[in-house]
Formats: structure tokens, sequence, C-alpha cells
């Protein structure tokens, strides 16, 4: 069965093309128009999404050696993010649906994630714990069986990405800022700085205060050393994610363990939950690179996978702002 997957929930159009579980092309377009903004400007990217959605599709097809015809589902993202740039690609979707008279599926980002797990030849089984952190979101999940999740906790205010982005700004960094922080803490002194390591309730987590301790400390500290507060940030930042995970993992006694979601780019943090992962016994896995940000094949697999299960959407699948996993519809 031939897939083609479409994301355009924030500011990345892209699209991925898989035969079965085979990828046959995997393109991502990011927009730069918003760097000069500091942060995404939805109106914008819906607007760019609407300029490069069918040429990015041409061309994906293109390097599948694919015609449209040969499709046999389109799989979008319909939600969580923002409306505008989300109608794009679902309104893509249908009209491609409606005239090549296939079937279309609405498929949740976080669990589009999730599958970028199963994109890789060893990929975990169930049950198993995926921590999901990117810029919108900080969770961790149990994966009970496929389709069966719970939501055991997320972030009480910024997502890990969003405090990559906002430290990085303030440190002067251009949007998307986790790259920067990452490359800049390779110089920086561990230790040099002490911030406190947030402590919300059970299996939350919280950056907002995290993110207030370094303004603070650049505020105080006027010639404070950028690569100093990217390493001793990053580092923090890290340890509060393993702090929670491993409290989930020794509640849930779970053997499988996944990161997804932007910020597992990060080779601190892949580092880091590997190291943990041997103390503690589990199986690590960690999509490769090109999946933990987003991405359309992650989308397509999700969408084959949720096909052969449920069958199709409806044609009336709309696009929503926030759709936690565990109350996912069909
Ligand atoms: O999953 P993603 O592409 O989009 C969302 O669904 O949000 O994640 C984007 C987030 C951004 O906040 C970005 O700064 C962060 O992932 N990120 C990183 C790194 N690469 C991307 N954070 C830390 N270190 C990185 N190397
Ligand atoms: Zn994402």
């Amino acid at each position: 069965m031939l897939t083609l997957g479409i994301e355009t929930s924030c500011d990345e159009t892209a699209i991925g093309i898989i035969e079965d579980k085979k990828i046959l092309a995997n393109l991502v377009s990011s927009q730069i128009a918003h760097t000069k903004f500091g942060g995404v400007v939805p109106e914008l990217a819906a607007r760019n999404h609407i300029k490069i959605i069918m040429p990015l599709t041409n061309v994906a097809l293109e390097i599948a050696k694919k015609k449209l015809e040969d499709v046999d589902l389109f799989s979008v993202t319909r939600g969580p993010g923002l409306i505008g740039a989300l109608l794009v690609g679902l309104s893509f979707a249908k009209s491609l649906a409606i005239a090549l008279d296939k079937p279309v599926i609405g498929i949740n980002h976080l669990e589009g994630h999730i599958y970028a797990l199963h994109l890789e030849k060893q990929s975990p089984q169930y049950p198993y714990l995926v921590l999901l952190v990117s810029g919108g979101h900080t969770e961790v999940v149990l994966v009970r069986k496929e389709f069966d999740y719970e939501t055991l906790g997320k972030t009480v205010d910024d997502a890990c990405g969003e405090a990559f982005d906002k430290v990085a700004k303030l440190l002067g960094f251009p949007y998307p800022g986790g790259p920067y922080i990452e490359e800049h803490a390779k110089d920086g002194r561990l230790s040099a700085i002490k911030f406190p390591v947030p402590k919300p309730k059970e299996f939350n987590f919280s950056y907002a205060g995290l993110k207030t301790a370094v303004l603070y400390y650049t505020r105080d500290n006027p010639n404070y050393m950028r690569d100093d507060v990217a390493v001793n940030f990053q580092e923090v930042a890290i340890e509060h994610l393993i702090q929670v995970v491993s409290r989930a993992i020794e509640s849930t006694k779970v053997k499988y363990f996944g990161i997804v979601g932007g910020v597992s780019v990060n080779k601190r943090l892949r580092h880091r939950f590997s190291l943990l992962a041997k103390e503690m016994g589990i199986r690590l896995h960690i999509p490769g690179l090109q999946h933990c940000t987003d991405n359309g094949v992650m989308i397509a697999l999700a969408g084959a996978q949720r096909f052969e299960k449920f069958g199709p959407s409806d044609l009336s699948v709309d696009a929503v702002a926030r759709e936690a996993l565990d109350k996912i519809r069909h």
C-alpha cells in the first residue's frame, strides 16, 4: 500500500511517501520566514504552506518514482497544532482524495511522532513508555498496545523545546534555538552556574521556573558567558526529563522506552538517556535524526496503521488545536 503523508501543523511543510514500511521519499521544507520574528507567526505559516505544498508533493512523487494516481491513502495531520496551518494540509489531502477517489485519514500529530519509533528496523515492543519532547509538547506516555495510550504526565507550563527556544532568544540566537544551545553548550563550562532542577508533582514537567532562573541570571550578571549559560541550562533541562522518566519507568516496570520529538535530536540528551537505560536495564529506542523533528513519513506510517485497523476518516474530518493521545477520536 502506497501512503502519502502530509504534515503542516506548525512551520514545517512535510511530505513523506511510504510503501508498506519502506520509505520512498521524505521531504521537509522549514520556513525561515519566522526567524526575524523570533517565533512562529501562524498566519505566515499557513500562507507559506499553501505556496509550497503542491510543488513539494510533486518533487516527493518524482523521488519516489510514483504518480499521484498510484497513491492508495492520503494521511494528514489533523492536530494538535495551528488551526490555519493544519487546514492547509487537511484541505489539500481531502481535495486529492476526492479528485482521485481514494481514502483520506486524519492523524494526531503526537501519535505521528510516536510512529517515528516504528520506522526503525528495531521498534519497541508493547507495552512501552515514550517521552515526547518537542517545541509544543513534553509528556510521558504509556503505550499499552497499539492505539492504547495513557498520558502519565505532561508539562504544566512551557514545553521543553519551547524553553530551549526562549533561552536561546534570551542569549541572542535565532529561532528555533535548540540547535544553537546544543552547539554553544559544547564550549561551556559545566557547573559554572547552578540552575535549579524543576520539581513538579508526580510525572509532570515544568520549565517556566528554569527559564526565569536563566533570565534572572543574565540580568544580574551582564558579563555572563553565553556558552556557560547554554551548557548549564541544557544540563538541567535534560536532568529534569531524566528524573521524571526514571520515576515513570520504575512505576510502570516497562522494559522498552522511546524518545520522540524535535528535542530528541540533542546528542547530550541521547547520551544521558542511553546511560539511564543501561542503569535501569531497559531497551532505549530513539528515531534517526531526520525522523525526530516534524516530518511526513511518521504521519504516513501512523495513517497506514490506523487505516488498517479502523478504516478511513470521514471527509468531514476537521482540524483540532488540541487533542490528547488518550482522547483520539477516529
Ligand atoms: O517536533 P518538532 O520538530 O516540532 C514540534 O512539534 O514542536 O520540535 C521542534 C523543537 C524546537 O523547540 C527546537 O528548538 C527543538 O525541537 N530542537 C532542539 C534541537 N533540535 C531541535 N532542542 C534541543 N537540541 C537540539 N539539537
Ligand atoms: Zn512535532
